[in-house]
C-alpha cells in the first residue's frame, strides 16, 4: 500500500537534494517501479520540471540523450552507472549536475565522477514497503545514507539465516562495523501501512518483541553497515549470497547484469548444491521477453565480461512465470531444491559451456557427467 502521504513524501526527494523547476530530468528506468514513478514523474510534477523519457535505457545513446533535450539529472539504479563507465570515450560535454539513485558501488562512483565530471550524486536507501528511507546530502562515495533515531541494526547469523538473541531471547544490536539486520520502529506515528489484501504478508515482515515486550519492529530484510561517524553502506540482502569455490556470490548483483540482456523479462539468481562440490553453484531462473528467444551464446559473452568467474551462473532454466513468495520476492528455497535434473525439470535448462563458449541444452547425458565429475565445475 502506497499511501497519498508517502507519495508525496517521495516526491519531494528530488526537491530536497536541490532540484528547481528549470531542471531537466532524464528517466529510462520502467515505470513500474517507485523510482521511476514517484521519485521521477512525481517529482518533475512536484518541481514544475521537464520530464525525458526513454522508453529503454541505452549507454551508447545517453550522453547524446543528455546534450540534446538539455538534460540536468537523472536517476538510476542497479548497474547503470557502472554501464555507462563501460561506455569507450570520457565525456564531460553536458549539463547534468545531478543524479539520484540507489545501488552504485564505490568504485563505479569514483570512476564516474573521474570519467562524467563532478556531477553530485545522492545513493539512498528505502524499501517499497518501509516508511522511512535513508538518504545524505554529503555526497559521501559509497555511503547510502545516515542512521536515524528509528533504524535499528541486528545482529544476524548469514549462515544459519536467523537473528541471534541474547538469553532472555531478545535481540542484540551489531557492533559497528559489521553487518547487521535492518529493522524500523513501527508505531502509531510511524505505522506500516502493508500489503493490500494480504494480512498474512504483511505480518511476516514484523518482529516482535525484539528489544523489549511489546515492541514491534519492520523487517527490512537488508543486512547494512554502519561506521562509526553513523554513515550506512548496504551490505547483502538476507537469505541471497551462497558460496561458491570459497568466494560469496550476492545474487542479486548477478540478475542485475543478467536483467541486462535484451531477451530477459525477469530473471532469480539462486545457487544449487551438487554432489561432492562444496558451497553452490549458480543457477539463474529466466523469464523470457515476449517475441524474444534464449541466446545461450550472447549470455556466454556478456556474464564472461561482466561477471567474475565463480558468479557466472552454470546452469539456466526458462520459465514461463517467475514464482513469488508470500512477500513478494522471488521464490528462491523451493526452486534451488528442484536443482538441475534434465529427468525432473521439465522446463529448458542449459549449461554453460565452455569449449563451445555458450549456454547449450543440458542434457541427461551433460547431467550425469556433471555428477559424476568428468565435466569439472
Ligand atoms: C537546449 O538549450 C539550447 C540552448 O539554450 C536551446 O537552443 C535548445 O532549444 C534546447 N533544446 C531543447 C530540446 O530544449
Ligand atoms: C547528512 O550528514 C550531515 C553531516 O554528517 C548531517 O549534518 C546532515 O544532517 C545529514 N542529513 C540528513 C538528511 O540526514
Ligand atoms: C512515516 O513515519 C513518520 C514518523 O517517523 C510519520 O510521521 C509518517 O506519518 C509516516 N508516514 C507514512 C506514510 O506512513
Amino acid at each position: 500500500i502506497i499511501t497519498h502521504l508517502r507519495t508525496l513524501v517521495v516526491s519531494l526527494v528530488f526537491a530536497q537534494c536541490g532540484a528547481v523547476s528549470q531542471d531537466i530530468m532524464y528517466v529510462t528506468l520502467p515505470l513500474y517501479h517507485i523510482s521511476a514513478s514517484l521519485l521521477g514523474i512525481a517529482g518533475c510534477i512536484q518541481l514544475g520540471a521537464t520530464c525525458v523519457l526513454k522508453k529503454k535505457f541505452s549507454a551508447r545513446q545517453f550522453w547524446n540523450d543528455c546534450r540534446k533535450y538539455n538534460v540536468t539529472m537523472f536517476l538510476y539504479i542497479g548497474e547503470l552507472c557502472r554501464y555507462l563507465c563501460n561506455q569507450k570515450e570520457e565525456d564531460r560535454v553536458h549539463e547534468v549536475r545531478l543524479a539520484l539513485g540507489n545501488g552504485i558501488r564505490p568504485s563505479v562512483w569514483k570512476e564516474f565522477l573521474m570519467r562524467f565530471g563532478p556531477i553530485k550524486i545522492f545513493e539512498f536507501y528505502g524499501s517499497t514497503e518501509g516508511n522511512l528511507s535513508f538518504l545524505n546530502y554529503t555526497n559521501k562515495i559509497g555511503a547510502v545514507g545516515r542512521a536515524g533515531i528509528f533504524s535499528k541494526f541486528l545482529k544476524y547469523d548469514v549462515w544459519k539465516q536467523e537473528l541471534i538473541k541474547d538469553e532472555n531471547g531478545r535481540c542484540i544490536k551489531a557492533p559497528l562495523g559489521k553487518p547487521g539486520l535492518l529493522v524500523f520502529q513501527v508505531t502509531k506515528d510511524a505505522p506500516f501501512s502493508g500489503y493490500v489484501g494480504n494480512k498474512e504478508a504483511s505480518e511476516k515482515k514484523l518482529l516482535r518483541n525484539v528489544f523489549v515486550e511489546g515492541d514491534v519492529y519492520l523487517d527490512t530484510g537488508d543486512l547494512l553497515v554502519m561506521d562509526e561517524d553513523g554513515f550506512l553502506y548496504f551490505s547483502d540482502r538476507v537469505g541471497d549470497t551462497f558460496r561458491w569455490k570459497g568466494e560469496n556470490v550476492a545474487t542479486s548483483e548477478v540478475a542485475e547484469i543478467i536483467g541486462m540482456m535484451d531477451f530477459v523479462q525477469e530473471v532469480n539468481v539462486y545457487g544449487v548444491s551438487i554432489k561432492n562440490y562444496e558451497g553452490r553453484t549458480g543457477m539463474a531462473a529466466i523469464v523470457l521477453k515476449r517475441y524474444h528467444t534464449f541466446n545461450g551464446e550472447k549470455l556466454y559473452k556478456h556474464v564472461e565480461n561482466f561477471l567474475p568467474n565463480y558468479a557466472q551462473p552454470r546452469f539456466v532454466r526458462i520459465m514461463d512465470v517467475m514464482q513469488i513468495t508470500a512477500t513478494f520476492k522471488h521464490q528462491k528455497i523451493h526452486l534451488a531444491n528442484e536443482g538441475f535434473n534434465p529427468e525432473i525439470i521439465s522446463e529448458p535448462l542449459y549449461f554453460m559451456h565452455e569449449p563451445t563458449r555458450s549456454y547449450i541444452p543440458l542434457t541427461k547425458e551433460i547431467y550425469k557427467n556433471v555428477l559424476s565429475g568428468e565435466i569439472r565445475l
